[in-house]
């Protein structure tokens, strides 16, 4: 047996129920202070982890009295929601899948982890990996947008910048997937909704991101509020029993959400306390998350053989193996000198190399991009968000200090020097004024200027966890702001940070350029000035579809095809249907009367100040026999005038399948950076594992018959081939 094994053997052996249940038990910490109430818990082993304590002192007392003062000293874990970042704040999780590096995102990741780790802080609640199709929907800015291959890549990096090699290495700390699963679906994007997926897209959208998670060690798993398919996520016994840990051998730990467990019963699946305790811990939820049915009731559920003590038994060693994996038994304290400082230059440095990987150029109408210094006398700089530290930052960022973010006024001052004068006017006091009192000195200042950057969107509290909007569109009075001041004649630069995709279809013919920078975090304004003058170009993706008008959410490229798919000439203007037209008279096909079908930005889309062009697809055989691999090839060449990176996409579709497949699928993607005029060989290769779906009978197959291919900048490039999977 391992060291472990024999440290966990050994302490269950000698642990009380009350103790037992203690590991299974997770309590709110008092915010900065040490309460008699929670101090006494811990000394009686009633105790597995803290959330939401954050000051070191704080923490390292709670450790010592774990550690000294309980009967068998098992140190705690120390949960945090370090969502995209700690005290440096990098951008949301949705705006650093736009940058589709997985490199950065470790580097992320590590940083946080390690900023978090020197305040005390071991387990974090991240990465999130709910595929969302509907950006109504507040957290999509947590997650890493509609695609689970991209989503899968991107959250394996995460978690491996959190947990480096096995927790080995200074600041390393637990991560959880969450939330298990389907959350992302919730009904009209409203957070904690029911959810209804049935098991084919489950399995073939929702869950592969979770699974990849798994089996790449991610060391706990967090039980989703909501409903799904009739039986809430925190107490399925099916998911968390017989796929979690049956079908996929996940050994780490499970911990519900917050409450979710008492939350049962506002669902309606149980009657009271008791029960949701019961269905919880028998579906296989192993540590309770604030609510306290388990400390009140589990006891009774094994008293009355309603649950055995081997179910309580397997559910206290997983917890501590992770404190093993950890580390905790050997310290349980956090000496910060042992750590670099919070928010210092490195960490600054690498905040602003990703916001420059993560903005999506939208639109750039006759090149109005980069700005050029010696082509300008004065600049102005209009917007709620041009110069609000605080609201770049985003969602979840209780530790963030916007003390030390950088706006993009500051960072265009610093970046255009005294010689170019700058008119800052805000115009709006928050994105969702509704008053004009300040359109006037805007269109004053616009007017006074060459060019006008204007910097909308929205606040940071109005994305995120239970606030959802049923209007995405620019909110309060943004939109009229951009229509006044483009009647001034200057170009208009609109700078977009939000927490989700925005309707702007209809602001579209009043600018000339389109920066989407998500909520960039702390770093936000200085990147943002490289990219707008030219010091770095754009590379950017989309990693979620933008649609025209909500009335098209969900929209995303991997949608299937209907039985009367739409097409170009499907499009019908209502302005041109006759007075009376008869029923069948405007076609057939599965669009809206009142707008194009398409997506106002389609996913993987972003424009750079390169100009790319791809061609020359090929594949190095005809015929992939299952089990073997096959490569495709194409060259991509910087046809523009700038150097920049351009991230190339590979996608697939399965003509016929058991069950009807996707008309697109993203299997691979890389970055690559090209000097004006040079040409790279991008070469992919599949393996025809890569190809398998679940059928009808929930069996992961690769099924022979032909496949298209196509490689490019966006997921609606034309670049395609084709090859056959045989037996
Ligand atoms: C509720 C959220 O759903 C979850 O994502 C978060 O980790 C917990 N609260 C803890 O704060």
């Amino acid at each position: 047996m391992s060291d472990k094994k024999v440290r966990i053997s050994e302490l269950l052996q000698q642990m009380t129920l009350t103790e037992k249940i203690g590991q299974m038990s997770q309590l709110s910490g008092n915010y900065g202070k040490v309460s008699e109430e929670l101090a006494a818990k811990i000394r009686r082993g009633q105790v597995g982890s803290v959330i939401n304590e954050v000051s070191l002192d704080v923490i390292n007392e709670i450790q010592r009295i774990a550690v000294t003062e309980s009967r068998l000293g098992i140190p705690l874990l120390i949960g945090r929601d370090v969502i995209h970042g700690f005290k440096t704040i990098f951008p949301i999780p949705l705006g650093q899948a736009a940058s589709w590096n997985p490199t950065l995102i470790q580097h992320a990741a590590h940083i946080s982890a390690v900023e978090a780790a020197s305040c005390g802080i071991n387990w974090t609640f991240s990465p999130m990996v709910d595929i969302s199709r509907d950006p109504r929907w507040g957290r999509v800015a947590e997650g890493f947008g509609e695609d689970p291959y991209l989503c899968s890549e991107l959250a394996i990096a995460m978690m491996q910048g959190y947990q480096q090699d096995n927790f080995n290495g200074l600041g390393a700390i637990a991560s959880c997937a969450k939330h298990f699963v389907g959350y992302g679906a919730s009904e009209s994007g409203r957070d904690y909704c029911t959810t209804n997926i049935p098991e084919s897209e489950l399995r073939n959208t929702y869950m592969p991101p979770f699974k990849k998670l798994a089996d790449a060690g991610i060391a706990s798993f967090m039980s989703s509020f909501s409903d799904l398919n009739g039986i809430p996520a925190s107490g399925n016994e099916w998911l968390l029993k017989d796929i979690l840990r049956k079908e996929w051998g996940y050994q780490g730990f499970v911990v519900s959400d917050w409450e979710s467990i008492a939350q049962l019963q506002i669902h309606g699946l149980t009657e009271n306390d008791k029960e949701s305790a019961y269905e919880a811990a028998n579906a296989g939820v192993d540590m309770e998350m604030v609510s306290n049915t388990y400390e009140k009731h589990l006891r009774e559920l094994i008293t009355e053989n309603r649950l055995s003590i081997q179910q309580i038994d397997s559910a206290v060693s997983r917890i501590l193996s992770l404190k093993h994996d950890l580390g905790l038994f050997d310290s349980a304290y956090t000496k910060q000198s042992d750590y670099p400082a919070l928010a210092n230059g490195h960490h600054l440095k690498l905040a602003k190399d990703i916001v420059l990987e993560s903005c999506v150029l939208l639109e750039n109408k006759r090149q109005v991009l980069p700005l050029s210094l010696d082509s300008l006398n004065s600049v102005a700089v209009i917007g709620p968000l041009a110069d609000d530290g605080y609201e770049q930052l985003g969602t979840w960022i209780f530790d963030g200090d916007p003390d030390y973010s950088v706006t993009c006024l500051d960072a265009i001052k610093n970046e255009v020097g005294d010689s170019i004068k700058i008119n800052y006017v805000k115009g709006l006091q928050n994105t969702r004024d509704c008053s004009q009192d300040e359109f006037h000195s805007a269109k004053e200042a616009v007017l006074s200027s060459d060019v006008a950057i204007v910097v909308l969107g929205e606040e940071s509290i109005l994305s995120g966890e239970a606030h959802c909007r049923a209007d995405i569109g620019l909110p309060g009075a943004q939109e009229a702001l951009i229509k006044t001041l483009s009647s001034c004649g200057r170009p208009i630069i609109l700078v977009v940070m939000a927490g989700r995709p925005l309707t702007l279809e209809s602001i579209l013919p009043d600018i000339d350029a389109l920066l989407y920078c998500w909520h960039p975090g702390t770093m936000g304004g200085p990147a943002i000035a490289d990219l707008l003058f030219g010091k770095h170009s754009p590379s950017g993706k989309l990693p979620i579809t933008f649609p025209r008008k909500i009335g098209q959410i969900p929209i995303y490229y991997s949608q299937k095809h209907s039985g009367k798919p739409a097409t170009e000439d499907s499009f019908i203007h209502m302005n041109d249907i006759p007075q009376r037209a008869e029923q069948t008279s405007l076609g057939m096909s599965a669009t809206h009367l009142d707008t194009h079908f398409s997506p106002l930005y389609p996913f993987g889309y972003g424009l750079s100040y390169g100009e790319f062009e791809y061609r020359d697809i090929t594949t190095n055989k005809q015929q992939v026999r299952i089990g073997e691999g096959i490569e495709i090839t194409a060259t991509v060449t910087n046809t523009g005038q700038l150097a920049a990176v351009e991230i190339s996409q590979l996608y697939i579709r399965d003509l016929v399948g058991n069950i009807t497949r996707p008309i697109k699928e993203l299997k691979g993607f890389q970055r690559n950076f090209l000097q004006p005029g040079e040409t790279r060989k991008l070469c992919f290769s599949i393996h025809t594992k890569d190809l398998a779906f679940y059928n009808r009978k929930m069996k992961l197959t690769t099924e022979p018959g032909l496949f298209h291919v196509w490689i490019g900048g966006c997921s609606t490039t034309k670049l395609q081939a084709e090859f056959e999977v045989v037996k």
